[in-house]
């Protein structure tokens, strides 16, 4: 599986240690994980002898572009020890596999084009594609972060692109697509490689730590896909730093730690101690998450989190809670979905992202920071004003009004919305008196007023009774 599979164990140990990402790069197609139908396109095309001159290889960062490019590459110039020839299915290493592998193929050049960006590069690349290939069937030319070449560059390609010579392939790779010009893409055979999924990424990593002889917890694991965010270098990357953090074993409370992350269960009881308006209490379970570790941004991202994930369950059922949540975590998203109506969930939804934003902006991020509360609405902390700092209590006081009635958190919220239904609709009868006016003056008479959906209203209907 690995590059290095075949050295001794001694010999790993003595040698500098590779990057993980490195070192599991995958050497053949069965090893590219969570890009089925990519491989199963090119395995038709190439059955049935349909290779395109030049591909595009898109996705957002370490989901296998350059590797796929490389395994191209690999499979154009394949020519197995009994004759076969371009195939993507070579079990056994072929006459140029070891060459291209180590990038030291003469036909098989890579080019980054974020340090290449000019027309003279190009204009070389042209000139040397001319020329047949040395020893392979093909000259492939890889062009890895190909959005980052000229506008020059790109339009001293098209003539060459349109129709290469038939020894010459082009593999492009890019995660800025769109920046890549129509006329370049419309030439080219295009793949958009995915993110990939929690699960695939899971098992991926579980290979990866056991070939490592590390012993891992499934639901750390999961926490580092997760964390990943569907990029196999990210997640091998973390998990490269969790087995040197944990010492050989990866545990969950290591994997938490390590990523500046709060204990779900701490976040999910955080989220019930704002949802029941206990302020003080949330302050205080906020600043010892911060006491014990966990960064206010992560916090507030994992909330944000919780409230996606309890509002999903809420929509489509528990079926949909995501699998690498754990029995506990599982257990009270069902219990939180049940007990709040949907509208409810709205405002902590909001609250939550307004207070990611303000968290990358704040100069001081120790709690208990001022801006975080003042992104929650009323149900926060209407109900316990009491407990807050003096500030935060005016605020709250502002917000609500001096004579507000103390009211459990959902009700408030509800409150809230009711009031702004009412507030819009205010206006919308204010603009219709106006535009009635207006027209009024404009035709010396009153012109029938149309609403938002372009029927008819009566004059004196009950909307403008209610006013
Ligand atoms: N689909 C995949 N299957 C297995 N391993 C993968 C896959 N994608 C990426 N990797 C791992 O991540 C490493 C980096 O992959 P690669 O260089 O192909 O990413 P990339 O998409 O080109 O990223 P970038 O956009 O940052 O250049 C590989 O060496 C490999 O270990
Ligand atoms: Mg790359």
């Amino acid at each position: 599986m690995s590059e290095n599979q075949a050295q001794h164990p001694t010999q790993n140990a003595a040698a500098s240690h590779a990057a993980l990402a490195r070192k599991y790069r995958p050497q053949v197609f069965a090893e590219l994980i969570g890009q089925d139908p990519l491989v199963r396109t090119l395995r038709n095309a190439f059955a049935s002898g349909r290779i395109a001159q030049a591909y595009m290889l898109t996705g957002v960062r370490g989901v296998g572009k350059t590797t796929t490019a490389r395994l191209v590459a690999r499979a154009l110039n394949y020519e197995g020890p009994h004759g076969e020839g371009a195939t993507i299915d070579f079990d056994e290493e072929g006459v140029h596999c070891r060459a291209i592998l180590e990038g030291r193929h003469l036909d098989v050049i890579e080019m980054d084009a974020a340090s290449h960006t000019g027309i003279d590069d190009i204009r070389d690349l042209i000139d040397s594609a001319h020329y047949k290939p040395n020893t392979a069937r093909y000259k492939v030319y890889i062009i890895d972060e190909v959005h980052m070449l000229s506008k020059q560059a790109f339009n001293g390609l098209l003539k060459t692109l349109e129709e290469p010579p038939e020894h010459v392939k082009f593999i492009f790779a890019t995660t800025e697509v769109r920046k890549v010009p129509v006329t370049v893409l419309s030439r080219c055979q295009r793949f958009d490689l995915k993110r990939i999924e929690i699960e695939t990424l899971t098992d991926h990593l579980a290979r990866v730590a056991k070939e490592e002889g590390t012993e891992a917890e499934p639901a750390a694991l999961a926490l580092i896909a997760r964390a990943g965010e569907g990029s196999v270098r990210d997640a091998l990357s973390i998990l490269d730093r969790a087995i040197a953090f944990g010492s050989g074993r990866i545990e969950v409370g290591t994997v938490r730690e390590l990523l500046g992350l709060a204990d779900r269960g701490r976040i999910f009881d955080l989220l019930e101690t704002v949802l029941k308006g206990d302020a003080g209490g949330a302050l205080s379970a906020l600043g010892q998450l911060n006491r014990d570790g966990a960064e206010p941004g992560q916090v507030i991202t994992d909330l944000a989190d919780a409230v996606h994930a309890v509002t999903v369950a809420k929509a489509a059922g528990p079926g949909s809670i995501d699998p690498a949540a754990g029995e506990a975590e599982r257990g009270r998203i069902e219990d939180l979905a049940k007990r709040l109506s949907m509208p409810c969930w709205r405002a902590p939804g909001r609250c939550c992202s307004r207070g990611m934003t303000r968290c990358a902006q704040a100069p001081v991020r120790s709690p208990p920071p001022t801006w975080f509360w003042s992104g929650w609405p009323m149900w926060a902390t209407c109900r316990r004003p009491a407990k807050l700092p003096a500030s935060l209590t005016a605020s709250a006081r502002r917000r609500s009004g001096p004579r507000a009635p103390r009211r459990s958190g959902p009700t408030c919220l509800l409150l809230t919305c009711h009031r702004l239904r009412r507030l819009r609709l205010r206006r919308l009868l204010r603009s219709r008196r106006d535009a009635r006016a207006r027209g009024a003056q404009h035709h010396g008479r009153a012109r029938p007023v149309r609403c938002a959906s372009g029927h008819r209203k009566r004059k004196s209907g009950p909307a403008q009774r209610s006013r």
